[in-house]
């Protein structure tokens, strides 16, 4: 500085402007501070200072410098700023004179005022904002602000800098006036989603010493592009549903986020399966990526489902997953029985373990929900076995009885293990055919029948009836007559059974004289085949009819001849006379005879016993009394209608023969008996005599032979066995009538003393009277059946 104004001196004093001084000082220097010894530079005493009044004359409003005159010196009176003064203008001075009186002189003085770099670079703005899309493309260049420094020359601004330099480079340009045009250039993509909002920072250098700078913010607003496509979390999600699980069940929430924000971030959810079955089964939530049901989920039809599900944004991009879906069984189905085959009808004498019917059974579920278990009913004669896979036989297990039970329903029932157990059930209904097992049986093990005799041939008798526990045709009895004969005649002539009812016809008329009661066989035969058969036997009791009169033995009915009955006129009362004896070959009550004097030549003289036949004095005999008596003896029997016979008993009074003679001779056989009449009433007499006898002997031979009987009787304690006559014990045939009543029965014999026998019916003791040979009986059947009496211990010659 010394050197400057001391060459302006020399320069001053070499030319005109010995007046004229300069200076230079720098700006900003502060109050007070020393410019220059202008009195010196001028060559001017201190005291002319003075005098002179100096003073400085400036055109400008202000006065940057002041002078002391005491000293002097130029002295800097206001702060100096160059830049205020001149702006950009280089050199910047100032111009002002120092004036004096006294003379009056002036001075020019020039001060040169120097920059010093006391302003810094300073941008316009103290932040600029961009807003950048996150696609701009590499070489994208953005103006920036320049900055401005008030400070010339090396202290104005010099360069800048932008920081960070991650994405942005600085660009500088030179432009027409001479400064530079700021650029930042993009080098590097944005990217919205790693740096929203970028801070630069863009610092600018002036040259001075030292050195200052200025900043600007740049904020960078990444704008978002749609450069994200949506991500699923996952790229595999996994659900369970139960089958069967209401609509509206969430199954799974897919989840997409897109980077991108706004509308390019807006993510809707799609199905994109084409198959309908999943459309129609499940539906995304477009908004919120919930998966929910709206269909049915069917665990039998698919035990998994893969939905395709799709993320898109609003600018287009997508993602996909893949969401599957595993169905968890539950017990839905219940187990279908199938019947593979069967037999509807099986016989009913089949084996053991035949196979009737095999059936499958199937559940659809799986697990235990298809483990299926199959049963029947108990108490049948049929198991079922289990094959492998599924399959069950019904076999038979015991003996089938069509006659027991001829129809089966078997009721298959089939459940699983499920909780709760699922089942169901079939009904087979098997018939059981018919075996002809079963013979006929007939409805008692034996008959007996009786039929009245004499009745009309073709009569039908009584039925047998036998049941056939079989079926149709097995069980169609027929009967069938076995051959046997009675009494040496084929059984056929006597009876004949009707082949389809069993009614028994009589094919005669029976004779109960003749034939008491016979036996046979039915046999009953049914359809099948072979057929099986039973026999029954049938026994026929004839019943007696009342058809026989009585027939009177004795007194002996000649045709002509006249037999008369003595009576001595001594006779006391009660004198047996004689006794009519009579026979009826009928039995029972039939046979029952009485006796009754039904004309009397007086009948206050005789009397006949009612059922012993004996006719006896009821009064002394006088000598009044005619010889000859007439009695007619009616013999009735007592059936209904009772039949009858009538004798006539011619009775003598008489104490001798010839006097019986005469008054027979005279009365009534006069003439025709008179030539023979002694030899008859000889004869006759000789035939009475021999007859008394007989009957003595007989009655005799009759004691002696009871006593006998009563004698064993009595040690063996049996029934009493009547005795029967040798001749007429064919009366007592009483066992007709044993199942009607017992009845206790009156015998006669000749004897000559009233003789009531009684005895019981023996059972078994059956006469036939052979009308071929009248007047004789034959004891048949009667010795043979006491014989057959296995513990009788008799023997009846
Ligand atoms: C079997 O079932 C049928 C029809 O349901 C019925 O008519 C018949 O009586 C039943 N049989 C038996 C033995 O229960
Ligand atoms: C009757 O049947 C039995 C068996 O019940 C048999 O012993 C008998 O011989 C049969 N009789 C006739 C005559 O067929």
């Amino acid at each position: 500085m010394e050197r400057q104004v001391t060459l302006l001196i020399f320069l001053l004093s070499f030319g005109f402007v010995l007046g004229q001084v300069s200076y230079t000082i720098p700006e900003e220097m502060s109050k007070g501070s020393l410019v220059g010894n202008i009195a010196h530079d001028l060559g001017l005493q201190l005291s002319r200072l003075k005098s002179g009044k100096a003073r400085i004359f400036t055109r400008d409003s202000e006065e940057f410098v002041e002078l002391n005159r005491e000293r002097g010196v130029l002295l800097v009176k206001e702060r100096i700023d160059r830049e205020a003064l001149c702006k950009q203008t280089t050199p910047c001075a100032l111009h002002f004179q120092i004036i004096l009186e006294n003379p009056m002189e002036f001075y020019t003085v020039t001060i040169q005022v120097t920059d010093i770099n006391d302003n810094p670079p300073i941008f316009g703005k103290r932040e600029m904002k961009f807003k950048i899309s996150e696609s701009a493309v590499i070489g994208a260049t953005f103006v920036l602000e320049r900055a401005v420094d008030l400070d010339v020359g090396v202290n104005n601004l010099k360069s800048y800098n932008l920081k960070p330099t991650d994405n942005f480079a600085l660009k500088l340009h030179n432009s027409a006036d001479g400064n530079k045009n700021v650029e930042m250039v993009l080098q590097k993509p944005l990217d919205r989603e790693k740096q929203e909002q970028i801070n630069l920072v863009l610092t600018a250098v002036d040259g001075g010493e030292p050195q200052m700078s200025g900043t600007m913010q740049i904020v960078i607003t990444v704008l978002d592009a749609n450069d994200n496509a949506p991500v699923f979390t996952q790229k595999t999600y996994k659900a369970t549903v139960t089958e069967n699980s209401p609509k509206g069940t969430v199954v799974a929430t897919v989840t997409a986020s897109d980077a991108d924000e706004g509308s390019n971030s807006k993510i809707t959810y799609s199905i994109t399966n084409a198959l309908e079955d999943i459309i129609n089964i499940f539906k995304v939530n477009e908004d919120n990526g919930k998966v929910t049901l709206i269909g049915n989920t069917d665990f039998e039809n698919s035990r998994s489902y893969q939905i395709h599900l799709l993320a898109s944004d609003e600018g287009g991009l997508t993602d996909s997953c893949k969401l599957i879906v595993d169905v968890q069984d539950t017990n839905d189905n219940s187990p279908e029985i199938k019947i593979m085959s069967k037999s509807t009808v099986i016989s009913e004498d089949v084996k053991l373990n035949t196979v009737v019917t095999i059936i499958s059974v199937d559940d659809e579920d799986s697990g235990n929900n298809g483990k299926v278990n199959c049963f029947i009913s108990e108490n049948m004669p049929f198991i079922l076995t289990s094959s492998s896979n599924n399959f069950y036989s019904l076999v038979t297990d015991s003996e089938l009885d069509r006659e027991r039970i001829s129809e089966y329903n078997i009721t298959v029932s089939c459940s699983d293990e499920g909780v709760p157990s699922l089942s169901s059930s079939v009904t087979l209904t098997l018939q059981i055919s018919d075996v002809n097992d079963n013979a006929p049986v007939f409805e008692r093990s034996s008959y007996e029948a009786y039929i009245v005799e004499n009745n009309t041939p073709g009569l039908s008798i009584f039925t047998v009836k036998a049941t056939d526990a079989d079926w149709n045709q097995n069980a169609r009895v027929s009967y069938i007559l076995e051959d046997s004969s009675v009494n040496g005649v084929p059984v056929s002539s006597y009876v004949s059974v009707s082949a389809d009812s069993g009614v028994i016809h009589a094919v005669r008329s029976f004779d109960y004289e003749q034939i008491k009661d016979f036996r046979f066989h039915v046999k009953a035969q049914d359809g099948g085949s072979p057929p099986l058969s039973s026999n029954v036997t049938v026994k026929i009791l004839i019943q007696d009819q009342n058809d026989n009169p009585p027939q009177v033995l004795y007194p002996v009915q000649t045709g002509g001849s006249v037999v008369a009955e003595m009576v001595p006129r001594s006779a006391e009362v009660g004198y047996l006379v004689t006794k009519v004896v009579a026979v009826d070959v009928d039995s029972g009550q039939n046979a029952w005879l009485s006796y009754k004097l039904q004309k009397a030549t007086d009948r206050a003289l005789f009397e006949v016993g009612l059922q012993n036949g004996e006719i006896r004095t009821i009064r002394q005999v006088t000598d009044k009394d005619a010889v000859k008596q007439r009695l007619t003896v009616i013999v009735e029997d007592n059936g209904q209608p009772s039949r009858s016979a009538t004798v006539i008993v011619n009775v003598a009074v008489a104490d001798s023969f010839p006097e019986v003679l005469s008054e027979f001779t005279d009365s009534t056989h006069d003439k025709e008996y008179n030539d023979n009449l002694t030899f008859y009433l000889v004869l006759a007499l000789a035939v009475v005599s021999f007859l008394f006898i007989t009957c003595l002997v007989v009655i005799i031979s009759v004691k002696i032979y009871r006593w006998r009987q009563s004698r064993i009787l009595y040690h063996s304690s049996l029934p009493v066995i009547p005795y029967y006559p040798p001749r007429y014990s064919d009366t007592l045939g009483t066992g007709t009538l044993q199942h009607v009543y017992n009845y206790e029965v009156c015998r006669t014999t000749d004897s000559r003393k009233s003789d009531c026998k009684f005895g019981r019916a023996a059972s078994q003791n059956v006469l036939v009277m052979d009308p071929s040979s009248t007047g004789t009986m034959q004891r048949m059947q009667g010795e043979k059946s006491i014989l057959d009496e296995p513990d009788s211990p008799l023997e009846v010659s």
